[in-house]
């Protein structure tokens, strides 16, 4: 087989690009204030903001869209839904919700309280603000020391075990991104999730995998841990939820829809008081705040997103952009995730102190380059002051991350995206740090105005 698989499917609808001049993105950029955020969709050529919800549906999910059930309660989407949902995840319970951090916003809602712990490999922004707004705290637990290269988004098992030991009252359960998003996109190996679920249980929590990205976690599985080489995708994904009492799940994500999600158990008291939360905030349980057409799409999307044909092609994209920019001696986190790259900006531009924010003036010259779309994380999005010294504690690494959305893009705009990196990075001598000009006190990088400095 082709080191970077084919598309496998072909075009029958398409969507235009406004083709635009440097000068017109420049003059985009500065009514932007320098935020990408801020910038007018069709004003950006290729957008790879995220992977979450801007994946393009088969012509199956369209007709799904087409035969979905608008009723009130019990539609037969939702049991078209139900059908799928048992054969992937095997849990005794699920809700639809309109999407994860509806999901995380319920399972708080009941579980979390003041001084809550929630330990994690790296909890995503949203599923640490659920628990923040909650007086609750978020643990990061990835390993850190003798990281598996193969699966660095793996919990480090003595911590954990160690951390439940000390802190076991304050655990109202546990949770495991899979894959990785806030590391990178990394994926969790199987033997790990099973340890961590048997650690969960020698301490008596309940385990909720974050399981946006599974089958892209599944499908790393099979290529590198050897026990499950023959396995099927869907032997395996069952097995990653076998070790585990319940998920989130934004299926924006890896079922391929424009909005959706799940909450899925197995306890039953606590389904009950979910579903009265869901009733509350979302819907009626069989629809959740979504229609019945997207729920239909939901569900067509869950099998194709599990696809190992679909799966090898997606995760070859990525893998592509990064083999190309390593050729081009480009600083980016090596093995890449399944949804994105990410560029060492603090590598390339090592002239600018992360008080001017290297990553985001190359997010910004990508854009200037090539009208690409990506997104900073780096100083602008994770530092924070220390409530101890009261100094500013600037993240470890200035990086830009580049999503790629699900069957969107075509072999050819991957190569336009790498040329577009390589070229800026060639000048990067000539790129000049930013200044904020202003800032909400959280999540600042969603709304802030920069400028450049001179
Ligand atoms: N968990 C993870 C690991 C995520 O990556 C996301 C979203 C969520 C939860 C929340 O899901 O957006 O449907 O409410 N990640 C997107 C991203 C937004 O760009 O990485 P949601």
């Amino acid at each position: 087989m082709n080191k970077y698989p084919m598309e496998p499917f072909k075009i029958k609808s398409i969507e235009h690009i406004k083709i635009t001049t440097k000068e017109e993105r420049i003059a985009a950029l500065k009514e932007a204030k320098y935020n990408l955020f801020n910038l007018p969709a069709d004003m950006v050529m290729i957008d790879l903001l995220t992977d979450s919800g801007t994946g393009a549906m088969s012509d199956e999910q369209w007709a799904s869209i087409m035969t979905g059930d608008e009723s009130y309660a019990n539609s037969k989407s939702f049991f078209n839904l139900t059908d799928i949902v048992n054969k992937v995840f095997k849990y005794k319970y699920f809700l639809p919700v309109h999407q994860g951090r509806a999901a995380e916003s319920i399972l708080s809602n009941i579980m979390i309280k003041k001084g809550s712990l929630i330990p994690s490999n790296n909890h995503f922004d949203t599923t640490a603000a659920n628990i923040l707004v909650r007086e609750g705290s978020p643990i990061n637990l990835v390993q850190e020391i003798d990281v598996d290269n193969s699966f660095k988004g793996n919990i480090d098992i003595n911590i954990f075990d160690d951390f439940l030991n000390k802190n076991n009252d304050k655990v109202p359960f546990c949770m495991v991104t899979i894959t990785n998003n806030a590391g990178g996109g990394q994926p969790v190996s199987l033997d790990n999730i099973e340890k961590i679920y048997t650690t969960c249980k020698k301490y008596n929590k309940m385990l909720f995998i974050d399981a946006c990205r599974f089958a892209e976690n599944a499908w790393f599985i099979k290529q590198r841990e050897i026990t499950y080489k023959n396995w099927t995708m869907m032997e395996i994904i069952n097995k990653i939820f076998s070790f585990s009492d319940g998920a989130t799940f934004s299926a924006k994500k890896d079922a391929i829809v424009n909005i959706g999600g799940l909450l899925l158990m197995n306890d039953e008291n606590l389904f009950k008081k979910a579903t009265n939360e869901l009733i509350i905030r979302e819907g009626f349980p069989s629809y959740g705040g979504l229609s019945g057409r997207d729920i239909n799409a939901m569900a067509t999307g869950l099998l194709e997103g599990c696809s190992e044909t679909y799966l090898t092609y997606r995760i070859g994209q990525i893998q592509f952009i990064h083999d190309k920019l390593v050729e081009a001696n480009i600083p980016i986190i090596s093995p890449p995730g399944g949804h994105a790259i990410y560029i060492d900006a603090g590598k390339i531009l090592s002239h600018i102190p992360p008080k001017n924010f290297p990553a985001q003036a190359f997010s910004l010259e990508c854009y200037i380059e090539g009208g690409i779309r990506s997104v900073e994380i780096g100083s602008i999005m994770l530092s924070f002051i220390s409530p101890e010294t009261k100094k500013i504690v600037y993240p470890k690494l200035e990086l830009v991350r580049f999503a790629l959305p699900r069957r969107t893009y075509t072999h050819s705009h991957l190569l336009y995206v790498i040329d577009t990196i390589i070229n800026v990075s060639k000048r990067a001598k000539e790129i000049k740090g930013i200044k904020i000009i202003e800032a909400p006190e959280l999540l600042r990088h969603f709304s802030a105005s920069y400028d450049w400095i001179n």
